[in-house]
């Protein structure tokens, strides 16, 4: 009886572990995999291509918009502009630790660009330009000391460019203009640089960048700022 015994054991361990296994397929996906299915998550509607992500794969490296390192099958883009995708963009995507560069342009995104994406240390490029993303700019987007490309240009972006973005180093572009930016732009670091295109369009800022006196009352154009 004993052997009888033992294989209904086994079988029955093993009926167990397939029906686990079927039912939660994600358990195979690499952990990039999991943070891009909860950014997806949190879309309300797109054109589709999200849509044909899957998750039984292994790894997402062969998902529509997403590039991996060849060796390492780390995430290190993100890329669905002009996608129609409307939603919020996840906190999630600052679990995608080597993520280079995100380009989510072009679409309806709302609500606020994540903190979280402050934890994302290897960014060198962001682009999120014409969406609907409101709240400020996080200040931990200072962190990102790989940072060389930032375009937050129209959006509903409120609230004053946070300091800490004058310690990013290596940005070659800087762009917010067209939101609803207010306050001193910050004069300390790397922000001196810019031109008065890359702050257009925001009623409430002012500095030197754009000519506008802080506190002045000079300028003809000073809106004082209503909350
Ligand atoms: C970001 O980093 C902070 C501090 O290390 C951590 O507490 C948080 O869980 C991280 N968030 C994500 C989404 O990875
Ligand atoms: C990131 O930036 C925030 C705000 O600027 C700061 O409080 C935090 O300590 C920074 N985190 C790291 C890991 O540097
Ligand atoms: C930022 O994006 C806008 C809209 O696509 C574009 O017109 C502008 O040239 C970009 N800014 C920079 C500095 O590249």
């Amino acid at each position: 009886m004993g052997i009888c015994q033992a294989r209904c054991k086994v079988l029955r361990v093993l009926c167990i572990l397939l029906l686990y296994g079927s039912i939660n397929n994600s358990l195979a996906l690499s952990p990039d995999g999991e943070a891009l299915l909860s950014f997806r998550s949190a879309i309300v509607t797109s054109d589709g291509s999200i849509l044909q992500w899957r998750p039984e794969d292994p790894d997402p490296c062969r998902w529509k918009g997403v590039t991996c390192d060849s060796e390492s099958k780390r995430v290190i883009y993100l890329s669905l502009a002009h996608q129609k995708l409307s939603g919020s963009i996840s906190p999630y995507l600052g679990k995608l630790e080597h993520l280079r560069i995100l380009t989510l342009r072009d679409n309806n995104f709302y609500g606020p660009i994540p903190s979280e994406l402050g934890n994302c240390t290897e960014l060198q490029g962001i682009y999120l330009q014409r969406n609907y993303l409101s709240d400020s700019i996080p200040s931990e987007l200072g962190n990102l000391s790989n940072l060389g490309h930032l375009n937050l240009s129209g959006n509903l972006l409120r609230g004053s460019i946070p300091p800490s973005l004058g310690k990013l180093n290596k940005l070659v572009t800087f762009d917010v203009s067209a939101n609803f930016l207010a306050g001193p732009i910050p004069s300390d670091g790397v922000l001196i640089n810019f031109p008065e295109s890359s702050f257009g369009g925001n009623r409430g800022l002012c500095g030197k960048q754009i000519k506008v006196a802080c506190n002045g009352g000079s300028s003809t154009n000073n809106i004082s700022p209503t909350s």
